[in-house]
């Protein structure tokens, strides 16, 4: 990647390589998937927390010190303080981190929208910043919390309008049973090292659990026959993974065992699973995954206790949601566009009109910088606005047109903002007005 650190003059000006704005009108788009996200989270009893951009560099060396997120793809620097700190490339360390330093009330329940970063090679669904919507539970091993962060995401894609989305879900086992099987996964691999070469040597030194889903056809043939994980687990370990099965049959929500299911983080235990949108390319089709970790709070001092969480990738699942034609979030259409015809008369009608309609709750805008009446019109249609009120030489009345009939009201001045309210929601304006709120 040494050939792309320089950035050209013209360059320095553009979003970074992998990054990229969101702008209006899609931030609608954006924003309401976030909103969207909220809303389901507040159903299940998840609070919004929000975490530091970067923490201290050992935080995010708990996620897994022989993974690529953390060996090569981290964004690290010392601060003026001579701190070594890095962008967050994840959101599960951060939240298992303010966990053990403010010790909330257990389970711990909450959720987050935030961008992560890593450097990775960009490409359609795959940026050095994306951004996550998610969830944590920690503190209860509880199987019934497995099933509810699976529940969560899995009506959370179908709110969306996603219906290609399929849920695939293993079971890492506890240390013991993890120990016990990694072994055995290196003894039938080792005999394979001089026919794979140096790379795979390498990881089956490093982390033999990623060749499980290692996408090489050579590697696939070898694991095809090797042993697997859900074979080898503890009895307790199995148990908690059959509940959790039952769980999911008996809430009707569709999965299937993927035993070569490696997430990308060392600190995985128990369940873990994957929703892969199958309107995207096999290479980028993970909208979201997530699992147990049960050791990471101990590993950050924490008390022993359980976690689990998933993330969804904000703007990949967005690409699924383009991929089937769901979630368009249409601009909704004004309420009032405010013309002033005085345009030579300098005054603060238009202004005290529009600020007494936001006040009620309405949406309300005008043009700016003089524009003619012709201009403002246009913006008006733009706008798609319901009523459009127009200010003349006369201060007592205002003509007020309503688009869906056509329809000219000639109104007085002190009544409009009443009048429109009623319009534009049905309802009077109850006394004591609305302070803001919607209609
Ligand atoms: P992850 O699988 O690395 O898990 O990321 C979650 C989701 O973020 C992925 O399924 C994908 O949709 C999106 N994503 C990841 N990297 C990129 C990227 N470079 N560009 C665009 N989208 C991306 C985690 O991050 C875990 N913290 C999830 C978790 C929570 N596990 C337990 N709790």
């Amino acid at each position: 990647m040494s050939g792309e650190r320089s950035t050209s003059a013209r360059d320095v000006f553009r979003a970074p390589k992998g990054t990229h704005d969101i702008l209006p009108p899609a931030s609608r788009r954006f924003s309401g998937f976030v909103d969207a996200f909220s809303g389901r989270a507040d159903q299940f009893g998840y609070g919004l927390v929000v975490t530091p951009i970067f923490e201290h560099l050992e935080v995010f060396l708990r996620v897994g010190e022989s993974t690529d997120v953390v060996t090569k793809e981290m964004y690290e620097f010392d601060d003026k303080g001579g701190r070594r700190l890095a962008l967050r490339p994840e959101g599960t360390a951060s939240v298992v981190r303010a966990f053990v330093e403010h010790r909330p009330t257990e389970p711990w329940k909450v959720w987050y929208s935030a961008p992560n970063f890593r450097y990775e090679r960009p490409q359609k669904g795959r940026y050095r910043q994306h951004w996550q919507v998610g969830a944590e539970v920690i503190g209860s091993p509880d199987p019934d919390l497995d099933i509810e962060v699976i529940d969560l995401a899995t009506g959370f894609f179908a709110a969306l309008g996603l219906s290609r989305v399929r849920l695939k879900l293993n079971s890492m086992g506890d240390a013991e049973s993890r120990a016990a099987y990694i072994g055995r996964l290196r003894a039938f691999l080792e005999p394979h090292v001089s026919t794979l070469g140096d790379d795979f040597g390498r990881m089956l030194a490093n982390n033999p659990l990623r060749i499980l889903d290692s996408k090489d056809p050579a590697v696939i043939d070898v694991v095809e026959r090797a042993p697997q994980l859900p074979e080898h687990l503890s009895a307790e370990a199995s148990a908690h993974f059959e509940q959790v099965q039952e769980g999911l049959q008996a809430l009707g929500i569709p999965f299937e065992l993927d035993p070569r299911l490696v997430r990308g983080f060392d600190y995985y235990t128990g369940t873990t699973f994957e929703f892969a949108a199958e309107s995207l390319d096999a290479a980028q089709d993970a909208i979201g995954g997530g699992g147990r970790y049960d050791g990471l709070a101990a590993e950050m001092g924490g008390p022993a206790v359980s976690g689990i969480g998933f993330g969804i990738g904000i703007e990949r699942a967005l690409l699924a949601c383009d991929a089937e034609g769901v979630f368009a979030v249409p601009a909704a259409p004004l309420d009032v566009f405010v013309i002033d015809r005085r345009i030579d008369v300098a005054g603060t009608a238009a202004a005290v009109i529009l600020h007494e309609l936001r006040v009620e709750g309405l949406t309300a805008e005008k043009a700016y910088g003089g524009r003619s009446e012709k201009a403002q019109w246009k913006l008006a249609a733009r706008h798609e606005a319901r009523f459009t009120v127009v200010l003349d030489s006369s201060a007592a009345e205002l003509i007020v047109r309503e688009r869906s009939t056509g329809e000219e009201h000639t109104v007085p001045r002190e009544l409009v903002v009443g009048w429109l309210y009623e319009r534009a929601s049905g309802s009077a304006i109850p006394s004591g007005g609305l302070q803001g709120r919607r209609p």
